[in-house]
């Protein structure tokens, strides 16, 4: 990678930043084609996020990725987001667009695009989200706009998804039915054998030995399982292998997530292809 005079920065704000695999992913593509770009991660405190978000003018930054914790705060001190963003009330891009700070959240169209891509079609499905965390809400938002047909949402802490479906009831939608159920239901709820598509949401599987958060013996054989941990084999996804039914993990959604932010900063189509080749060769063997 040549640094020159008029090479501009990425960054990725975020705190902790350290486990993060998007500057090897980014700083690939990047080279790949040809951009005069770096991307650096910062390690920025919360009490510096206002700060920070004025350097990406003060220093000319093309723009950052946003990650925990500040995907929220961070929106209050931009010019303009996104109507997704908005929705979701949380931004992971930001541009820095001829002075404007402008607020993107490629979570939940990274997650759509990687189903799309796999040719899975979402108009009409039965969804069960586990899970009511950022990327339950990233993802929600963008179910409802592909037009599922019913979203069950259930959360080990009940009140938090119940928070999660109020928001999305504010939400104009061609008709999907919200459900709500206890986390102790999650294998036992009314209608479950007419689930299409199971997404895991939840942490449960980033550590070796984490079980499953669902059991899938009590669901159909032709259901979708798509598990958004990304840096292993989860138990979950082993159920899924082993039955026989479709599955997918996490690396897609970090690929496409990472590919929609490419294309903000620079107006082309992202080479996902040597992204994933890149992220699987420093996630190791157990991810392939
Ligand atoms: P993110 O923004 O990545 O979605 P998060 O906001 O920390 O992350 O949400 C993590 C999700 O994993 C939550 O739904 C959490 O459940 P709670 O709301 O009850 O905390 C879920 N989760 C984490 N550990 C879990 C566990 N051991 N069993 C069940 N759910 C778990």
């Amino acid at each position: 990678m040549k640094i020159k005079g008029t090479t501009k920065v990425v960054g990725l704000f975020g705190y902790p930043v350290a486990h993060t695999l998007s500057p090897i992913i980014q700083n690939t593509a990047f080279q790949e084609t040809d951009q005069d770009l770096i991307y650096l991660p910062f390690s920025v405190e919360p009490r510096q996020l206002e700060v920070a978000t004025r350097s990406i003018l003060a220093l000319g930054m093309r723009g950052v990725n946003v990650t925990i914790p500040h995907k929220e705060q961070i929106v209050r001190y931009l010019d303009q987001v996104s109507e997704q963003a908005g929705l979701v009330g949380a931004v992971n891009t930001v541009v820095n667009r001829e002075g404007k700070l402008a607020g993107y959240n490629t979570d939940g169209e990274g997650f759509i695009e990687s189903l799309r891509r796999k040719g899975y079609s979402l108009r009409d499905k039965e969804v069960l989200i586990i899970g009511a965390g950022g990327a339950a809400l990233a993802i929600s938002v963008f179910l409802l706009r592909e037009g599922v047909a019913r979203l069950v949402l259930i959360n080990r802490t009940y009140a938090r998804a119940r928070k999660l479906v109020s928001k999305l009831e504010s939400i104009p939608t061609s008709g999907t039915k919200l459900e709500l159920f206890k986390f102790k239901r999650r294998n036992s709820f009314p209608g479950k054998e007419r689930i299409d598509l199971i997404i895991n949401t939840t942490s449960l599987g980033m550590h070796k030995g984490d079980p499953s958060p669902l059991d899938l013996e009590s669901f159909s054989d032709s259901s979708y399982i798509y598990d958004i941990v990304y840096n292993r084999e989860t138990q979950l996804l082993h159920q899924a292998r082993v039955r026989g039914m479709q599955h997918q993990g996490g690396l897609d959604m970090l690929i496409y997530q990472g590919g929609l932010s490419f294309k903000l900063w620079t107006g082309k189509e992202a080479p996902v292809n040597k992204m994933r080749k890149i992220a699987q060769e420093h996630l190791g063997e157990a991810n392939l």
